[in-house]
């Protein structure tokens, strides 16, 4: 029988009515250059041995100066389309997670349907910091699931290299560029988003944040100078977070499916951090063969990190069709979600 139908938890978001939300491809994208640790240690007082033993983190991906977020969204987005064997044209709506956006205005979501030549498609973006892509597919599903459209396009992207300090080591070797696509669309068989949960605490959200170049504080000399426009972050307290709003998320998710860990077949936490990941693992019980990281090659994406670890774990044949995956994601805001997923 199919887990769908074993589910009797009635706030699992899943089957209504016989519709279903199933992601029916996924796609990636991450810029070709590679900036390493040893990188790194040329241009801040830092060393390779103290960002990998700190962070798990070896090296990360840097856009060039004329590829956007917008392109970096496009690319991961035309993967995910030829995957599912759909053209623009078929798009009813696109969701951009990110917190990079192009410009404030238009949104980022307006410039990729652009690229794309999805004329049809409604866009907007949405900001959820390095949780975007789970918030992006609770909203997609919504949509499915109320029959309100046929197709989504949920995409994590950012270009964060355009707003890390890169004169502050506290921050500059975390992150990286690059996105995650998916595509929702109802399907008769069996399969989907079972449940997606979100949370948000914004009492903390001086933790991790960019303080200038909003209505708080619009941009001046002064504000650049003073390099408020670049992300600024409590690293400890931010960790602490972390790992509490994890660990609960995925217990939400997996409570509301009826399900505990070892149905799991792979957890996919964001990657910021592989303590955070070790500690959050260990609070579930999870074993090192159901854990996906991908972070020593990336760093954190921010909101593509769970779609492009998403992507490479179904490409490198860790997920197969009926699996069970547990997506569980932290960031600004504070923000944090997990999603069960039957493959
Ligand atoms: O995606 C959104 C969520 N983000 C996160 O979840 C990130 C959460 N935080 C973290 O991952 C960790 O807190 C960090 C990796 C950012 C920092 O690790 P930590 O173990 O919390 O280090 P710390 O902040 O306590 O710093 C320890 C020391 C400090 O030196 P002092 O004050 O003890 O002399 C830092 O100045 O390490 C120093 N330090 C560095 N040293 C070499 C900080 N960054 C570096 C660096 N290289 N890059």
């Amino acid at each position: 029988m199919s887990l769908l139908k074993k589910f009797k938890n009635p706030r699992a978001q899943h089957n209504f009515e016989g519709r279903t939300c199933s992601i029916t491809s996924v796609g990636s994208y991450v810029p070709s250059r590679v900036l390493t640790n040893a990188d790194l240690e040329k241009m801040v007082d830092t060393t390779d041995d103290w960002i990998t033993s700190r962070t798990g983190i070896k090296e990360r991906r840097i856009a060039a100066a004329d590829e956007f977020t917008s392109d970096i969204a496009s690319k991961a987005a035309l993967l995910a389309m030829e995957r599912a064997n759909i053209t623009a044209d078929q798009i009813d709506l696109i969701i951009v997670a990110t917190i990079t956006p192009d410009m404030h205005f238009p949104s980022t979501a307006c410039l990729v349907q652009q690229k794309l030549g999805a004329r049809r498609a409604a866009a907007f973006d949405i900001e959820a910091a390095c949780s975007g892509f789970i918030f992006g597919l609770e909203i997609g599903q919504q949509f499915i699931m109320s029959r309100t459209y046929e197709t989504v396009l949920v995409i994590g992207a950012e270009k964060l290299s355009t707003i890390v300090d890169w004169q502050d080591r506290n921050t500059c070797v975390l992150f990286g560029d690059g996105a995650g696509a998916a595509i929702l669309q109802h399907r008769p068989q069996a399969h989907g988003l079972l449940t997606a949960c979100m949370g948000s605490d914004g009492g903390k959200a001086s933790l991790l944040s960019m303080p200038a170049g909003g209505s708080r504080c619009p941009a001046t000399a002064e504000s650049v100078s003073s390099r408020l426009h670049f992300l600024r972050m409590d690293g400890k307290e931010t960790f602490k977070s972390a790992v509490n709003a994890m660990n609960s998320a995925a217990q939400e998710a997996m409570r509301r499916c009826d399900i505990d860990i070892t149905q799991i077949k792979c957890v996919i936490p964001h990657q910021a951090n592989r303590r955070i990941i070790d500690a959050v693992g260990e609070r579930l019980g999870v074993t090192p063969e159901q854990l996906f990281v991908n972070l020593e090659k990336y760093g954190n994406t921010s909101a593509a990190s769970v779609a492009i670890a998403l992507d490479e774990a179904v490409t490198s044949g860790r997920i197969h069709r009926g699996d069970l995956v547990l997506l569980v994601v932290f960031g600004a805001g504070l923000t944090w979600g997990a999603a069960v997923i039957e493959w």
